[in-house]
């Protein structure tokens, strides 16, 4: 099994407060192809194309049934044990934030509760005139040159994520910066954390005092600023680092 550091064991045992940031890496193993690791995303459609406001007003139906696309396949996959393992630790740890990058729905599917969204949700739509929820309009249907749109006003339907260009929804930025300046520990999982303002909130945690683990595959760009970095695939850590902190509370 996995050999964690006795510190960070100890402080996720005693903490009151965690807060975990994760990326796309956490659902790698759910068959979620990530954005930049070979094979992923950015390398098969080009952002510029499909994930961005220009390029959605450009090709409406193009970018609605690329969403619809990636919508089947987050429904045709499972959570994984990385997952799982963060909807355990949320059980154990009385304020618990878990913030995402990832717009899959696989934490909530998981079962846990506390999620931020940072950067919206693939299964939720809105219309871009009157702001209505329109998540059973079906993007799917979206033929060349007729979009989906609004059945209220007509607008356009867009997918309620956050696209390069676009500003974080203000309310989950600031519920993000306000559980790293308590959490006493930080987990930054699955993610490369080259984009901003995500990236930060390690670095946020832990300037506020927090200690701070990195759990990815290979370091990230803020790998060196962190006080454990454990190298390995998510879905193996993450359950085993759970069992040694619920095992440590128990003989606490
Ligand atoms: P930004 O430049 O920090 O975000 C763009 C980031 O997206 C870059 O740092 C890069 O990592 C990535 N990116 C851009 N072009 C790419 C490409 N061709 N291939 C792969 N990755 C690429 O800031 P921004 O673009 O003005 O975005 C504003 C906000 O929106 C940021 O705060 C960011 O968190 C968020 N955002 C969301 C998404 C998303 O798809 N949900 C993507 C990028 C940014
Ligand atoms: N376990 C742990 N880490 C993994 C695994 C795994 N099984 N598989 C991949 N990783 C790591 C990679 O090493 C990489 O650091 O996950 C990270 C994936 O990075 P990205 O593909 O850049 O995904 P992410 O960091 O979430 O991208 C941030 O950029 O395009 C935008 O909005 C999009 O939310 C995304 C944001
Ligand atoms: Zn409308």
């Amino acid at each position: 099994t996995f050999a964690f550091p006795p510190e960070l064991i100890e402080r996720l045992a005693r903490a009151r407060s965690v807060a975990v940031l994760t990326g796309a890496g956490i659902s790698a193993e759910s068959g979620v192809p990530t954005f930049r690791d070979p094979g992923g995303l950015w390398e098969r459609f080009r952002p510029e194309e499909l994930a961005n406001v220009q390029a959605f007003l450009r090709n409406p139906d193009l970018v609605q049934r690329w969403y619809a696309y990636r919508r089947r396949l987050v429904r045709e996959v499972e959570p994984n044990p990385g997952h799982y393992a963060l909807v355990e630790l949320e059980r154990m740890v009385p304020d618990f934030t878990l913030i995402t990058q990832n717009v899959d729905n696989l934490h909530r599917r998981a079962g846990s509760q506390r999620v931020v969204e940072l950067h919206g949700n693939l299964l939720r739509s809105y219309c871009i005139d009157c702001g209505r929820p329109a998540d059973e309009v079906d993007l799917e249907a979206a033929a060349e040159g007729k979009p989906a749109r609004c059945p209220t006003c007509g607008g356009l339907i867009r997918p309620d994520v956050v696209w390069f260009g676009e500003m974080l929804p203000e309310e989950a930025l600031a519920e993000a910066y306000a559980a790293c300046e308590r959490a006493e520990v930080f987990l930054s999982v699955g993610t490369s954390a080259v984009v901003y303002p995500a990236a930060g909130l390690p670095l946020e945690a832990k300037r506020a005092g927090a200690y701070v683990a990195e759990i990815n595959l290979q370091p990230s760009a803020i790998a060196d600023e962190m006080d454990a970095l454990l190298l390995g695939k998510a879905g193996e850590i993450l359950p085993a680092l759970v069992a040694a902190v619920r095992q440590a509370r128990n003989a606490g």
